[in-house]
């Protein structure tokens, strides 16, 4: 388990340190931790920030678009809590040590790792170039490896916390997700091998498999010849909002839960993967066409 040891209260950014405040909930269940949260300029990764800040832990927020994570900082440091920031592009192993540096002069420590930083596409493989299939992979595995390697030797120390974000996507293949059902699938095998590798070291490594969830209007996924493009439509019943899905994954992480699947639809395809395997391939095999925004 975590020890506890009392984190210097400050809001900072590597490009500009900034003023000191002290953690809004000193008393919530986080108090005294340090996490980084990767991607967590937007979406559901700067949601997940806001929660360990609102239940006492300093955050570390990342992102490659400076002025976006610097907006998500300021709004989080406005709100009196322990904040800081690192322009990281986490498939850059040299960029993921500045990252954890950032941490470590900030707040002394690290206690808690959520690597949420992921590309996804809009794409048939047939379709996609061959750098965009990598650079899909590469944002989910090495952009989960990565910062894992670089924050490793702190998450010893602390007996820390590891949640690789992973997707339902990955629990099963998926039409026009082939790199990213990949890549979500390997850390998922990943974090049962270091479980079981590091399993003296007293960290906890977990897998969240996340199912529909309302995006920001900005997200954007990569088609074919590498083009941001908007996602899919989902129908709006089926999403979970991002506030949802943050407060599972604080859960998971507070329990030290192995896996934690949302969503009554994660559930159902476990179910089918593990018992019906060939039912789940007959319902999308006999659906795709007409549903064909569906699946993208
Ligand atoms: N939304 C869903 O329905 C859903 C479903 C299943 C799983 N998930 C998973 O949940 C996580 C968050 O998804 P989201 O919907 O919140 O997506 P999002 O809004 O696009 O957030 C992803 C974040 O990762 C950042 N990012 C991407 N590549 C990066 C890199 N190489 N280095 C640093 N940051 C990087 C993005 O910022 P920049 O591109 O500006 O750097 C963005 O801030 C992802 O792992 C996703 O796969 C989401």
């Amino acid at each position: 388990m975590f020890d506890g040891v009392p984190i210097p209260a400050t809001t900072a950014s590597v490009a500009q340190p900034l003023r000191a405040g002290a953690p809004a909930n000193p008393t919530g269940p986080f108090a005294g931790r340090v996490a980084i949260v990767t991607g967590s300029e937007s979406g559901i990764g700067r949601e997940t920030a806001r929660l360990l800040c609102e239940q006492g832990a300093a955050v570390v927020l990342n992102g490659r678009n400076a002025e976006r994570l610097e907006h998500t900082r300021a709004a989080l440091a406005a709100a009196s809590h322990s904040v800081a920031s690192c322009v990281a592009d986490v498939t850059d192993y040299v960029s993921c040590e500045e990252l954890v540096n950032t941490a470590i002069e900030a707040f002394g420590r690290l206690d808690i790792l959520v690597t949420n930083a992921s590309i996804s596409q809009r794409a048939y493989f047939a379709d996609m170039q061959p750098d965009v299939f990598k650079q899909v992979m590469d944002s989910n595995v090495y952009g989960t490896v990565y910062p894992l390697k670089a924050a490793l030797p702190h998450l010893i120390k602390a007996k820390g916390s590891v949640t690789f974000i992973s997707s339902i996507s990955a629990l099963n293949g998926m039409p026009s997700g082939s790199a990213y059902c990949a890549g979500k699938a390997a850390v998922a095998n990943l974090a049962h091998t270091l479980r079981l590798e590091l399993a003296h070291t007293g960290i906890h490594f977990g897998v969240v498999h996340i199912g529909f969830t309302q995006n920001d209007p900005e997200k954007r996924v990569l088609a074919a010849d590498g083009q941001p493009v908007p996602i899919a439509h989902r129908p709006p019943r089926w999403q979970k909002s991002q506030a949802e899905v943050a407060a599972i994954i604080l859960k998971h992480i507070r329990r030290r839960r192995q896996r934690t699947v949302i969503s009554a639809l994660g559930r159902l395809i476990v179910l089918v993967h593990t018992y019906f395997p060939r039912l789940g391939d007959w319902v999308v095999l006999t659906t795709i066409r007409r549903m064909r925004h569906f699946y993208e």
